[in-house]
């Protein structure tokens, strides 16, 4: 059988992690969340103390390694903010280009990312965009969060998460080396009015055709 590399690319929140999850245990393939690869790089300098922005990050970029994957301390706002730092480094995303191609080995994978179709693997086997509005983004991500006790309303809490997501993709969207963008060969989807089920069941029948 062939390598059968699914990419499947999105801004923050818009529900990839869930799907490339999904689409990995359907097709019995191994599944890279890359997001994690610049949080352990963005989490690792944050503990050292030093500015996520400077150019130390490509030493510690060059040391994460996929057994730092599984710490539970990456997905704090914190982080967030520092691994959308690392990552717009050229040096940084050059480091962790390896680590993802390997990932995929003879079998292939399901990746997820934001440059995972146009730099890591612009061969693969299907592209797959997610996209949903800045709304419904922040209130997925909402439902995920703790509540935050500063902040009693929730109309305020889903707002201020607006706000986050959106400057996180400004910075992806608006970076020198490998912006989020969808490659041109990519299927989009809009998850606005899909539940996770008919995300994956839609997924399913762009491979099948596609493969
Ligand atoms: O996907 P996630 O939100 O976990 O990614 C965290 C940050 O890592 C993103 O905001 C983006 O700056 C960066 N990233 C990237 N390329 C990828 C995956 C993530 O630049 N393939």
């Amino acid at each position: 059988t062939r390598r059968l590399v699914i990419a499947v690319d999105g801004p923050a929140a818009a529900g990839k992690g869930t799907l490339a999850r999904r689409l990995a245990q359907a097709l019995d393939l191994p599944y890279l969340d890359t997001g994690l690869l610049y949080r352990a790089t963005g989490r690792r300098m944050i503990d050292a103390g030093l500015d996520p922005a400077t150019a130390a990050a490509e030493e510690f970029a060059a040391s994460v390694g996929l057994e730092d994957l599984s710490r539970t301390d990456l997905r704090v706002p914190e982080v967030d903010r520092a691994a959308s730092l690392v990552a717009s480094q050229a040096a940084v995303r050059r480091t962790l280009v390896d680590v993802q191609r390997r990932f995929a080995g003879a079998h292939g994978a399901v990746l997820d990312g934001r440059d995972i179709g146009t730099v890591i693997f612009p061969d693969a086997t299907v592209k797959l965009f997610i996209t949903a509005s800045p709304y419904t983004r922040a209130v997925r991500r909402w439902e995920q969060m703790a509540p935050n006790p500063d902040v009693p309303d929730r109309a305020e809490q889903i707002a201020r998460v607006e706000r986050e997501i959106a400057a996180r993709d400004a910075a992806d969207s608006s970076r020198a080396v490998a912006p989020l963008r969808a490659a041109e060969d990519a299927v989009h989807i809009g998850t606005d009015h899909l539940s996770a089920d008919e995300v994956l069941a839609e997924a399913l029948r762009i491979v099948a055709r596609m493969t």
